[in-house]
């Protein structure tokens, strides 16, 4: 299973429930490799689109654990309110993850696999005509993959920092929609082309921001560093683990804007990495920046980096106590 591309094999069945324009419908399982849908459905034409992003463990003694599921639920009610979709019942969306998980439950892979859960709302009304209306009809549905390491511990990502172009529309970062990734798509590609790199930091005007599907934290040997949320970048909740992980094991935690040129700056003797639920904490070892490779750190191993990713890791299989009360 670890072998498989990430996010390319599922479980046999989702959990489903329609929005019939006044209530939600009872919950039912169907199959995963399909999904009828009506071709002028509003999501296919106006991306009427969110998701999360969420993971379970399997812990030693067998039980499996959830990672902050009320917080990603919470966010991906968010994320349908901005996009004026029919908002998902939090008791019921829970129950969903937590009934085909429950299923499913032989299939969670040990660590460091998990079970990669994607809860997916769409816009289903049959209608090209509602280009700047609202759906009133809507699907929910729980997609659950069991998967590997997105970028492993020891990855040392080459990314471009990139302060011409921003991931996405600024008052519409901190939604989880699938347009958002889209719009980035196109300029982390372009980059891989012309540098090598896997990714892209994006940084505006020089106001360090995110990477296409990922924080970006600064870490030294006493101090986590990132940008205070606002509404043109995601607020991930790794991130926000993580800054609590970092204060509770003596890190600063500051959360500040910083530049390009500050961020040149602090990886001469600091460490750069990536957070999100499926990048965990990835280190960066190069970055890009007007047309010049920059080594962080001088190449030295990211210590603070594994530290942190471990240490939230720990709290995520039931190795470390759970004081956050973080898992379900
Ligand atoms: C996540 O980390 O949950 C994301 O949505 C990123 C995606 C590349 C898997």
């Amino acid at each position: 299973m670890a072998s498989a591309e990430f996010g390319t094999v599922f479980f046999d069945e989702i959990t489903l429930a329609n929005f019939d324009g006044e209530k939600w419908s009872d919950t039912r399982f169907g199959p995963s490799d399909h999904l009828p849908l009506h071709p002028a459905s509003h999501v296919l034409h106006y991306a009427s689109t969110c998701f999360e992003g969420m993971k379970a463990f399997r812990a030693a003694d067998g039980a499996v654990c959830v990672f902050r599921i009320d917080d990603h639920i919470k966010r991906m009610q968010n994320s349908a309110a901005s996009l004026y979709l029919p908002v998902p019942d939090a008791v019921q969306l829970k129950a969903m993850i937590l009934d085909l998980l429950k299923k499913y439950k032989a299939q969670v892979p040990a660590f460091p696999g998990s079970a990669y859960i994607r809860p997916t709302l769409i816009g289903t009304d049959p209608s090209i005509g509602r280009a700047a209306a609202p759906t009133s009809t809507a699907l929910l549905y729980v997609l659950i993959s069991p998967v590997g390491d997105y970028f492993s511990a020891d990855a040392t990502m080459r990314v471009l920092l990139d302060t011409e172009n921003q991931r996405c529309a600024p008052h519409f970062g901190s939604v989880k929609s699938g347009g958002n990734y889209a719009s980035a798509l196109g300029l982390i590609q372009k980059a891989k082309e012309k540098y090598n790199t896997a990714q892209v930091i994006f940084a505006p005007n020089g106001d360090v921001q995110e990477t296409g599907a990922a924080n970006c934290l600064l870490i030294s040997d006493t101090e986590l560093l990132t940008k205070p949320l606002n509404s043109e970048f995601l607020p991930g909740i790794t991130r926000d683990s993580l800054l609590k992980v970092a204060a509770k094991l003596g890190y600063q935690v500051t959360e500040r804007n910083i530049s390009a040129n500050e961020l040149i700056e602090w990886i001469k003797t600091g460490e750069v990495a990536l957070s999100g639920t499926a990048a965990v904490l990835a280190p960066v070892g190069e970055i890009v920046y007007q047309d010049q490779t920059h080594t962080v750190n001088q190449g030295k191993e990211a210590v603070n980096s594994k530290r942190l990713r471990k240490y939230l890791n720990d709290i995520q299989q039931g190795i470390e106590e759970d004081t956050f009360n973080w898992i379900t």
